[in-house]
């Protein structure tokens, strides 16, 4: 995850570099439930509306984040499948803010209404995540159903007027890119808290449309309008927070920006995005999905390294000899191509290998998702056309 508004913020403040800081714990990501009312044509957890057995009991649930709690995990994300569709979901939220996680909450938004808004407002979630793909008829037709955009808004604005702080969603494709513009200007309207651009991954449907991913060229344009709306919001005192996911590549097209409208602070951006420290997937984000397996972050979902019903997650993430695992916490990871000879590798960490792995079925191969050209990752190297270059 890469938090664009705090790196802008502190590149346009002219203040020193902070010490680099270890976070306690993993961040949680927990699919609580696969089951979904809607089949999005890029879901990760391949979720339908349908029931999946052997699911974590409330009971297995509440066990898990008191060990959560020990193992000073700081955060978790409740989610899914539609996370709403729980029905302990609100017991779930109140006993973590108990245990005093932060709690966000990822929701397609189409179950939130006048019936359940207290409900959701009194769970004390410190943050509520509304997918949002693109205008209506995109996110209607990506989402497989006719009103899940109406709904999705409708429950930005019914959470806006709760007072619960609720940012939007929003998967970047090929198709929606154009959109993206649009997008914006609705959360500026909507005067949303936050806004989280996802890049694909490929894991599950996403995998199998994989084909839908944005092209380089189109990436690029993208993420230089989204930190120009960024650095334009800063500047006009808003705080809106711009985070992205996905794409660790973000970063160092951020320095790029920062050569050009902030050159003589960049070298300094480098060093703040080297403590950074880029792709964080089984380091210090962790995923759980509904059966209660562990893996290295929500892609993984075909590599297991135990499971919380067996053993806590606590000792499966601290005593993990999976090779998997080992090469995710190596300094530089042991990856390979275009990510071997990249300039840049101290500050990614080598990207997604969720999608290396899907394409090659070497976890450690190039991400095929960097959207930076040869030259600019190893402007000494020999020349080629990076895969998803329009
Ligand atoms: C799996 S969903 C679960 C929560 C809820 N059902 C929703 O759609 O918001 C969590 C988030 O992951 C995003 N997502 C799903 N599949 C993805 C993929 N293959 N790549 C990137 N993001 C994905 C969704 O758009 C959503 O914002
Ligand atoms: S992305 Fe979310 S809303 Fe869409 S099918 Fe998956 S779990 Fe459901």
């Amino acid at each position: 995850m890469f938090r664009l508004t705090q790196q802008m913020e502190w590149l346009m403040s002219g203040q020193p570099l902070p010490p680099a800081r270890k976070p306690p714990g993993p961040v949680v990501i927990w699919n609580l439930i696969r089951r979904c009312n809607l089949t999005c044509k890029h879901c990760y957890s391949t979720s339908a509306d349908t029931h999946f057995r052997g699911e974590l009991t409330t009971e297995e649930v509440f066990r898990t984040l008191e060990d959560l709690r020990q193992f000073r995990v700081p955060a978790l994300i409740l989610s899914g499948g539609e996370p709403l569709m729980r029905p302990d979901i609100y017991d779930i939220a109140h006993k973590a803010r108990e245990l005093g996680f932060y709690v966000g909450l990822s929701t397609n938004g189409t179950l939130i209404n006048q019936d359940n808004i207290h409900a959701i407002a009194s769970a004390g979630f410190d943050y509520v995540g509304i997918s949002l793909d693109g205008d209506e008829e995109t996110h209607d037709r990506f989402r497989q159903m006719k009103g899940a955009y109406r709904a999705s808004l409708d429950a930005m604005m019914l959470c806006r007027e709760h007072g619960i702080r609720v940012g939007g969603r929003f998967t970047l494709t090929e198709e929606n890119a154009p959109q993206l513009p649009g997008m914006l200007d609705l959360m500026d309207r909507l005067d949303v808290d936050k806004f989280y651009l996802s890049h694909l991954n490929y894991a599950g449907r996403g995998n199998k449309n994989r084909k839908q991913d944005a092209f380089s060229r189109t990436t690029r344009d993208a993420m230089t309008a989204l930190f120009d709306r960024c650095h334009a919001e800063l500047k006009a005192g808003k705080s809106r927070e711009y985070v992205t996911g996905n794409n660790d590549a973000d970063a160092i097209w951020l320095l790029q920006w920062a050569r050009e409208h902030y050159p003589q602070r960049a070298e300094l951006q480098r060093q703040k995005l080297v403590h950074w420290g880029g792709n964080s997937s089984g380091v210090n984000i962790a995923n759980i999905d509904n059966l209660g397996n562990v893996h290295p972050d929500t892609f993984w979902w075909n590599h297991h390294l135990g499971n919380v019903r067996q053993q806590a997650f606590s000792s499966i993430w601290r005593d993990t000899q999976d090779p998997l695992m080992l090469g995710l916490r190596q300094t530089p990871r042991p990856v390979e191509g275009r990510c071997a000879s990249c300039q840049y590798l101290d500050i990614c960490g080598g990207n997604t290998r969720v999608r290396a792995y899907q394409l090659t079925g070497n976890p450690w191969a190039e991400d095929p998702a960097c959207y930076l050209t040869d030259e600019e990752i190893n402007p000494d190297g020999p020349q080629q056309i990076p895969l998803l270059q329009a």
